[in-house]
């Protein structure tokens, strides 16, 4: 028979993957490979680390049958000792920061580890840190192990003895260039460690987020004040002890924008369906291969997958939300499921035989100085309540007719497909338009909703 004792058997020994169209676009000629650490039992690199830490802790009499894991994680540490935990019957509580996607905390339930939030702005070393709330839990739960990845020696360890000689040995020993992130720093620690022994002139590159200390620390030994960024697992407020910045020849700092674009373009144009701190390294790798002739080897990690960011970065109704949305994406459809953030809101109309008082009363209740007039879901024409008013100063009288007889002509209508530039386009002439949606007008577009879209 042909099977694996367990699902940890399953770690490890992930693929490298040649990068083909997005080097071709950027007119890269070294060869560029993406290491597949996504496709690990828990979706992500950080698996590895799971098991290593909980190994050492048995070796060690530390963690006793029955006992309860405790960790500060991004989620996908989490994921990787939950993995263990299940297969060997441990408890598991996390303390994530609510930074963390709603993904990666339901996943780790389903792991059937317990979780608590702490808020992301906490500085370290105050009492709602995460980092301090995993130690405090750990304290008070018998029989506890607090792997505390940020630290542990077989975090880096286990990227040595393992991810360090697949990149060597797939390469066949021809990589000449290593990126990756540094969030414990254990991955590109670990693994640059190995393979700068394998060769001492193979370059190790760190992509870090704008915001986060490492780069400024490298080249200055100072600790500058992070700042927020969006990307998760990556980047830190303080150094760590298994960020060996000795090991790491360069650190490139990638922006929010540049990490999501490239996250999603790996996507698009590679079918490799990645996070965002991907993105960052990614962003990274091709920064780094621009440089490079054709017998450069670079490998970058695909540090997990992009099922864990579906509500995130993957979706355009976050990235719009986050001004982050490439505009050709930005469509009529998307700003009206967007606007109002997303609440959803009914479409204010009147009828050709409503009365002008009634069609001016519902400008006044809903806030609105404009009307589209619809009959049986098609329009017919519009009302702007300025030129109304113009009209009945003439004749007053004009308040109890139909909306029919004063009423201007329709507000342009346009599919939900259509592109920001020609939504741009006519709102110049009119000012709002009406989406159209199987032969039935579904919703409107006003100057300030594009407004918003540039807040
Ligand atoms: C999504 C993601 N990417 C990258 C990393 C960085 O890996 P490392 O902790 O080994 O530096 C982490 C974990 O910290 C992570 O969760």
């Amino acid at each position: 028979m042909k099977y694996y004792d367990d699902i940890l058997a399953l770690i490890g020994k992930t693929p490298l993957v040649r990068i083909n169209n997005l080097t071709k676009q950027h007119k890269i000629k070294a060869k560029v490979f993406a290491k597949m650490e996504s496709l690990n039992p828990g979706y992500s690199v950080k698996d590895r680390i799971g098991v290593s830490m909980v190994d050492w802790a048995e070796k060690e009499g530390v963690l006793k049958k029955g006992g309860t894991i405790v960790e500060a994680t991004s989620g996908n540490t989490g994921i990787g000792l939950a993995l263990v935990a299940a297969a060997r019957g441990y408890r598991c509580i996390f303390v994530l920061t609510d930074k963390v996607s709603v993904e990666k905390n339901r996943y780790l339930k389903a792991l059937g580890a317990d979780i608590v939030v702490c808020p992301a702005a906490a500085k370290p070393g105050t009492p709602d840190h995460y980092v301090a709330t995993a130690k405090r839990i750990a304290e008070e739960t018998p029989n506890s192990f607090y792997p505390d990845q940020y630290n542990h020696p077989a975090n880096p360890a286990a990227h040595y003895r393992t991810t360090g000689p697949e990149i060597w040995e797939d390469t066949e020993g021809k990589i000449t260039h290593f990126v990756a992130s540094i969030g414990t720093g254990g991955t590109i620690s670990g693994t640059g460690r190995y393979l700068k022994e394998m060769n001492p002139s193979i370059r190790v590159i760190g992509a870090d987020p704008y915001g986060s200390i490492f780069k400024v620390y490298k080249e200055s030994g100072q600790v500058p004040e992070p700042t927020p960024y969006l990307v998760e697992g990556i980047g830190q407020a303080l150094p760590t002890g298994n960020a060996d910045l000795n090991i790491i020849d360069e650190i490139i700092n990638i922006t929010d924008r540049e990490s999501f674009d490239l996250a999603r373009q790996l996507g698009r144009k590679e079918g490799i369906f990645c996070g965002g701190s991907t993105g960052t390294i990614f962003a990274g790798a091709l920064k780094v291969a621009k440089e490079l002739d054709e017998n450069a080897v670079v490998v970058f990690i695909v540090c997990d997958t992009g099922e864990h960011y579906l509500t995130k970065f993957h979706s355009d109704e976050w990235m719009k939300e986050k001004l982050l949305l490439e505009p050709q994406r930005i469509s009529a459809g998307l700003i009206l499921e967007t606007k109002n953030s997303g609440a959803p809101t009914e479409l204010l109309f009147v009828s050709p035989s409503d009365t002008v008082a009634a069609a001016l009363e519902k400008m006044n209740e809903c806030g609105v100085t404009q009307l589209p007039v619809l009959e049986d879901h098609h329009s017919v024409g519009s009302l702007r309540e300025s030129r109304v008013l113009t009209k009945l100063l003439q004749d007053r009288d004009l308040l109890e007719s139909p909306v029919a007889k004063i009423m201007d002509e329709s507000f342009p209508v346009i599919e939900p497909d259509a592109n920001l530039t020609d939504i741009k386009k006519k709102l110049q002439k009119a000012p709002a338009l009406l989406i159209e949606d199987f032969k039935r007008i579904t919703g409107i577009i006003t100057r300030s909703d594009v407004l918003d879209l540039n807040r």
